[in-house]
């Protein structure tokens, strides 16, 4: 086993882009509209949206549970994915940037899919518990407050179905989860969550070098 991976230059990513990436125009005009925020960095990137969109492709999910919509770019790609009575519901607390992603949703023909919770997460995904949604998601993808994961995790775990998938962006938290001097809240919650993930027996894992590391696990039946 070798102790290293190869990083994805510049160049290699170009590569991979123009020869995989198949962003619809619309879903591109949401990403050069979200470039323009000085928080453009926050969203997801297309080639991680993409493989998000085929693992709901591949679970012929219906009903998707995303946790920090931004400008809905990645809500975008997946509403995209899912079958014409597919349904997302995504939670948020900024109207402001929900608001940027509503008109690409609604040129995409994907707004009626979607459904937006303006709160903080965790009363909205209890929220969702307390309306009798326990195991009612096929796929959800956690990208909120890095210091909420673990608390997420549970509540999804909840909320998704047996075979269900949930998707954790930001894993790596740029390097930081490497570095025992950052004891900040946000890095000691990513690297708890993965050492939990790595023993839960409820699920089964994998933890993905895409982008700022993808974990994915999979609710076990
Ligand atoms: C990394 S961005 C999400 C990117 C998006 N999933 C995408 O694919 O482009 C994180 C979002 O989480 C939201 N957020 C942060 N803390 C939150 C909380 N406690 N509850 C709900 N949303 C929160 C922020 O407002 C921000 O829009």
């Amino acid at each position: 086993m070798t102790d290293s991976m190869r990083t994805v230059s510049a160049g290699l990513l170009k590569y991979l882009r123009r020869v995989s990436l198949r962003e619809p125009d619309v879903v591109r005009k949401l990403r050069d509209a979200t470039d323009a925020l000085p928080e453009a960095g926050w969203a997801s990137t297309p080639e991680q949206c993409q493989f998000l969109a085929l693992l709901i492709e591949m679970i012929d999910a219906r009903r998707v549970l995303e946790v920090g919509t931004f400008t809905g770019y990645g809500t975008l790609w997946m509403g995209l994915s899912l079958p014409d009575d597919g349904e997302i519901v995504t939670c948020d607390m900024v109207d402001d940037y929900v608001n940027i992603g509503r008109p690409f949703w609604n040129e995409a023909g994907v707004a009626n899919k979607i459904e937006v919770r303006l709160a903080p997460a965790e009363e909205s995904l209890q929220d969702l518990i307390d309306e009798g949604k326990t195991g009612t998601f096929d796929f959800a993808f956690i990208d909120a407050n890095k210091k909420g994961y673990p608390t997420y995790y549970e509540l999804v775990l909840d909320l998704v179905r047996p075979g269900g998938v949930i998707a954790f962006d930001n894993m790596f938290w740029g390097g930081a989860v490497l570095n025992d001097s950052d004891t900040s809240k946000a890095t000691r919650a990513l690297r708890g969550l993965a050492e939990k993930l790595h023993s839960d027996e409820r699920v089964s894992i994998s933890m993905l070098p895409v982008n700022d590391g993808l974990s994915i696990a999979v609710k076990r039946r």
